[in-house]
């Protein structure tokens, strides 16, 4: 099944900019797409268009059959069916770590906080459950924003660069996740310059100046 869907995706900024020039993509079920390419060249663009985040300049994105950002479905979209994992993670410095991760959840207050629980047990984390997101060390921050991207079980899970920051262990443990995602039968776009994710993509796309190759 397709999860998204992007036909002839055409992004311009101000400028004019154009950073996206007619891209077209599908991710289906059980695949992890690797998007590479160096700096600046359109993958965070690229992946807020797929979150429903942004609305491309012509050109459609579906996800999950909802198609635009004005689309009422779409807010449901992105809650119910969509995990996003932003380059810079960014949390609500009035709660703590394992109330961050819960706070998208559709679940009940204490099943969500279980379940947050549990996601950061899995992400290696979990001593910092009570922690300040504040206090969090970079590579911490990014586990969490993975444990938050992942509470509503989501279809699609677009990741920013998951793996900044991580050492080479905690990388692999986050790799090894999206991978096994995907083997469960839902779908992963990874935007990432790092090479390790050769070792798990079953498919690799680049942009470079504006189109994908
Ligand atoms: N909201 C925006 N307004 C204007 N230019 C932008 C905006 N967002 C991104 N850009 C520009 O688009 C280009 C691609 O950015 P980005 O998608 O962040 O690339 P990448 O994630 O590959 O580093 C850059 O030149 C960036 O400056
Ligand atoms: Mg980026």
């Amino acid at each position: 099944m397709n999860l998204l869907e992007l036909d002839s995706v055409t992004k311009e900024f101000p400028g004019p900019l154009t950073v996206l020039r007619d891209i077209s993509l599908t991710v289906t079920t059980g695949e992890v797409v690797w998007l590479r390419g160096p700096s600046g060249t359109g993958k965070t663009t690229l992946l807020s268009l797929a979150g429903l985040l942004a609305e491309p300049t012509s050109g459609a994105v579906r996800v999950c059959g909802s198609s635009s950002l004005a689309d009422a479905q779409a807010a449901r979209t992105r809650r119910e069916r969509i995990g996003f994992v932003f380059q810079k993670p960014v949390f609500f410095p009035a709660l703590n770590t394992v109330e961050n991760v819960a706070l998208p959840s559709l679940a009940h207050r204490a099943e969500a906080l279980t379940a947050a629980a549990e996601l950061l047990d899995r992400f290696g984390v979990a001593n910092r459950a009570v922690h300040r997101t504040a206090l969090l060390s970079g590579g911490e921050a990014q586990r969490v924003a993975l444990a938050r991207a992942l509470i509503n079980d989501p279809q699609l899970l677009l990741a920013d660069e998951p793996t900044a920051g991580l050492d080479d262990k905690t990388g692999d443990l986050v790799r090894k996740h999206l991978a096994q995602m995907a083997a469960e039968g839902r779908g992963v776009l990874v935007a990432s310059h790092d090479g390790a994710f050769g070792t798990i993509a079953t498919r690799t796309i680049e942009l470079r100046e504006g189109e994908l190759s």
